[in-house]
């Protein structure tokens, strides 16, 4: 991947994510009332947190020793939401005791996820980071979250995200695609009909089949297994959740 390519594709994500959709994606992420298409967007974005934070509390959430569920089973984990938006899903996972930082392009988005953060949530924390989720000052984690974020680039640029993410995460990442498939490629035409503002910026369908041959190829990911795989489809959200996790 060409780093001219990755920076230019960046800088039109963060100018979407930071002017034109801030305000609507605030609203996308909030109780406020949206209209009809992005209330399934809604619904089906809180599937997919729902769906991750349940793979990885059966991967990796501490149980008591009656085999009850702790507290807080994620305790002492720490997690990188990479692409983390206003931070619902970062919430949710100190909610359940981890340490996350949780990172954007979008400065806006940023503050909004810091105006909301609560102050309930220890013996979890979230530090949000407005900044690329590839900068290797972010650190080393147990967990890499990327809910919704690599949707954005060029197979080959979403790959080379993973092999940079793998180096620095010693358990599971947990990522997001978009399934290629005739219904969503239709869909993604139909959508072009809707006025500018209910569309998502370029979503990067990718075929699973060249994801698994890409992920088995990559050095970087010789470690690593595809475990669970599974689609989250309502009404015009889809995507793919997959698991990565070290052998
Ligand atoms: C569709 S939103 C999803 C936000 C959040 N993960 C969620 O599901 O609520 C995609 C987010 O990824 C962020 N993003 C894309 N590329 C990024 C990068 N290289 N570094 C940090 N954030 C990035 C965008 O700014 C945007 O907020």
């Amino acid at each position: 991947m060409s780093n001219h390519s990755y920076f230019q594709r960046r800088s039109e994500i963060e100018s979407y994510f930071d002017r034109t959709a801030a305000e609507a994606w605030e609203r996308l992420t909030s109780d406020a009332p949206v209209s009809g298409v992005r209330a399934t967007v809604r619904a089906g974005r809180a599937e997919m947190r729902q769906l991750m934070t349940g793979w990885l509390l059966e991967r990796l959430g501490r149980q008591e020793p009656n085999g009850e569920s702790k507290a807080h089973p994620l305790e002492k984990i720490t997690v990188l939401d990479a692409g983390c938006g206003t931070g619902l899903l970062a919430v949710d996972l100190a909610r359940l005791g981890a340490q996350v930082v949780a990172t954007d392009l979008s400065p806006k988005l940023i503050e909004v996820a810091e105006r909301r953060h609560p102050n309930d949530l220890a013996p979890g924390s979230v530090c949000f980071h407005a900044g690329d989720m590839l900068d290797a000052r972010l650190g080393r984690f147990d967990v890499l979250m990327a809910m919704d974020s690599l949707i954005h680039y060029a197979p080959e640029q979403a790959m080379a995200a993973i092999s940079t993410f793998a180096a620095r995460v010693r358990r599971t990442m947990i990522i997001t695609f978009v399934p290629k498939t005739p219904l969503l490629m239709t869909m993604m035409a139909v959508g072009r009909l809707f006025p500018r503002s209910d569309r998502s910026p370029g979503v990067v369908p990718i075929s699973e089949t060249w994801l698994r041959e890409a992920i088995e190829q990559a050095p970087a990911l010789r470690d690593w297994s595809i475990g669970r795989v599974q689609r989250v489809s309502k009404g015009f959200y889809t995507s793919t959740a997959l698991e990565l996790v070290r052998s």
